[in-house]
């Protein structure tokens, strides 16, 4: 054996040395041994929903074009991140994707609150028209210059309100407690028929429920009951008076710091993942507002076309004191969109 006198290794030794040093690179450069690198995905809800469904075959996706390279950790039911975290978190890159509501944007852009307004569409057809259209497609932009990139919407459903007496007509409403999400055009909204507004994170709401704390709520059928909801509300009007829909949003920092040939795979496994979420938003609207009517827990209040329309009548003025936050273009192509 010979033992070279500089670095104190035998020749074999020396060769072994030399080709761990080679492999390593070779590892490091096509990231061969390397750990893959994680995106994080943090929502509020429930799995069995649109969100968290649409979430799960994200990762998939994901997994299965990018094997090795990324993977997508899940983190459903507010257990990363909830309402007055997870947009905070995005811009510090702590989470890489949220799907928060749409009015749930407020601190960064005021344009989204044009969804918050009660009874401005007529169904999820029309949601869809006015998200595809081009005053859809230039909101998504609305936050770009906060560093939060919107990427698409992602529909959830019709709201209805929940409650534990009959809401029949806005009167009946009065003086009650609703939780709404974290936007004034909501908390308008309830102030206008003479209820008080409180504002709460989703994950609050059943226990504010149970305890009675407050006296309603307003919600999707998906979320009514994969919340079980409806187990603590006696009834549910079916009043469709506004949308939940989500907008999946990562952070620009984030987005752009991908290679764009991964990028453009990422974002061809979200689109796919948004149609198959909105493909269930559609179903579990049906299914699930059967299951809870089934259990026989929320009894349905249907509303006459001339309760709802004294509804109409007592909402609808909040549009114009969002008018000028929201812009009357974002308005009025909404409205078109219900043609
Ligand atoms: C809510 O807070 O009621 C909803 O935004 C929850 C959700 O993400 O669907």
């Amino acid at each position: 054996m010979i033992l070279n006198q500089q670095t104190g290794l035998t020749r074999p030794l020396k060769t072994l040395v030399k080709m761990l040093a080679v492999a390593s690179v070779f590892a490091t450069s096509f990231n061969v041994f390397a750990e893959p690198i994680e995106i994080k995905f943090s929502h509020v809800v429930a799995e069995n929903t649109p969100k968290g469904q649409m979430a799960l075959k994200f990762k998939e996706l994901v997994e299965q074009r990018l094997p090795g390279e990324y993977k997508v950790s899940v983190f459903p039911s507010s257990q990363l991140f909830g309402d007055n975290n997870e947009l905070a978190a995005l811009l510090l890159n702590d989470v890489q994707f949220v799907a928060p509501s749409l009015s749930k944007f407020e601190r960064y852009t005021k344009r989204l609150q044009v969804f918050d307004l009660p009874f401005l569409f007529n169904d999820m057809d029309a949601v869809n028209r006015f998200q595809q259209g081009e005053a859809g497609q230039t909101l998504l932009n609305s936050m770009s210059r906060k560093g939060i990139v919107g990427l698409g919407y992602l529909h959830n459903g019709m709201k209805q309100f929940s409650s534990n007496t009959p809401l029949n007509n806005p009167a009946d409403a009065k003086g009650l407690k609703f939780r709404v999400m974290a936007s004034d055009v909501l908390a308008a909204q309830f102030d206008a028929i003479g209820a008080m507004a409180i504002k709460k994170p989703f994950s609050e709401v059943f226990t504010l429920l149970q305890t009675r704390a407050i006296d309603g709520q307003e919600n999707t059928w998906s979320n009514t009951y994969s919340q079980k909801f409806y187990e603590v509300q006696s009834q549910i009007t079916e009043s469709n008076h506004g949308v939940l829909d989500y907008m999946v949003v990562t952070s620009d920092t984030f987005w752009k710091g991908l290679p764009a040939d991964k990028r453009k795979i990422i974002k061809e496994a979200l689109d796919e993942s948004i149609a198959l979420g909105n493909k269930i938003a559609a179903e579990k609207d049906n299914e699930d507002k059967k299951l809870i009517l089934d259990s026989k827990r929320s009894q349905l209040v249907t509303l006459s076309p001339a309760e709802r329309q004294k509804w109409v009548e007592v909402m609808k003025p909040v549009w114009a004191k969002f008018e000028d936050q929201i812009g009357k273009d974002v308005i009025d192509a909404a409205v078109a969109a219900n043609k």
